[in-house]
């Protein structure tokens, strides 16, 4: 069911709460006097995008990209599959990409070359969590939250097989005795 006490909490909604209304203060800094388009890519990153852009003070518009990668659920396996596309077109667009976790970079290094051949004024990646460990090809994460160490983590947005996404934290999840 997706049951709080399954979880350790690994960042709390406080501390959420907090890193979101520094990036989001931060992104409208840098983006003032623009009209980003942000991308957030589904499903994980629904939750955390809907925080920071409650948080902007810029004007901006939204749009979702849907990923999914062939292979086992915790584990990506590097041939990623768009399964639903923008509704309007990037071109000429300050385009922000909004992921929830960036674990081997292989979704996000995809999206990021799909995206540039389609000419944007620029191309800027925010992600709430960076997993360094198991990266497998460099990407530039211009905005993160917090970088986490090598464990599966679930809730604010994030799921095992579609499980645990409306926990207020992010957290690890217990061992089963
Ligand atoms: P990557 O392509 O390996 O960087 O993985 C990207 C996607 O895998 C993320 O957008 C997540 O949907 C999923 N993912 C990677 N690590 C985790 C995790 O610890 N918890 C939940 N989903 C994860
Ligand atoms: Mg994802």
């Amino acid at each position: 069911m997706g049951n709080a006490e399954e979880v350790e909490v690994l960042i709390s909604k406080e501390e959420l709460d907090r890193r979101v209304t520094e990036l989001a203060q931060q992104i409208s800094r840098d983006y003032q006097g623009k009209n980003p388009l942000l991308i957030g890519i589904l499903k994980g990153s629904f939750v955390f995008m809907s925080d920071l852009i409650r948080r902007l003070t810029i004007d901006f518009t939204v749009d979702f990209m849907g990923t999914s990668s062939y292979g086992a659920s915790t584990q990506s396996s590097g041939e990623v599959r768009i399964t639903k596309d923008l509704e309007d077109s990037v071109a000429g667009r300050d385009v922000l990409l909004i992921e929830d976790i960036v674990d081997t970079g292989l979704t996000l290094r995809y999206l990021l070359d799909t995206l540039k051949a389609r000419q944007p004024a620029s191309l800027k990646v925010c992600a709430l969590l960076d997993k360094p460990a198991r990266r497998l090809v460099r990407v530039p994460l211009d905005y993160y939250g917090f970088i986490i160490p090598n464990e599966f983590v679930v809730g604010y947005g994030l799921d095992l097989e579609e499980r645990y996404r409306g926990l207020p934290f992010v957290g690890v999840l217990k061992q089963r005795k």
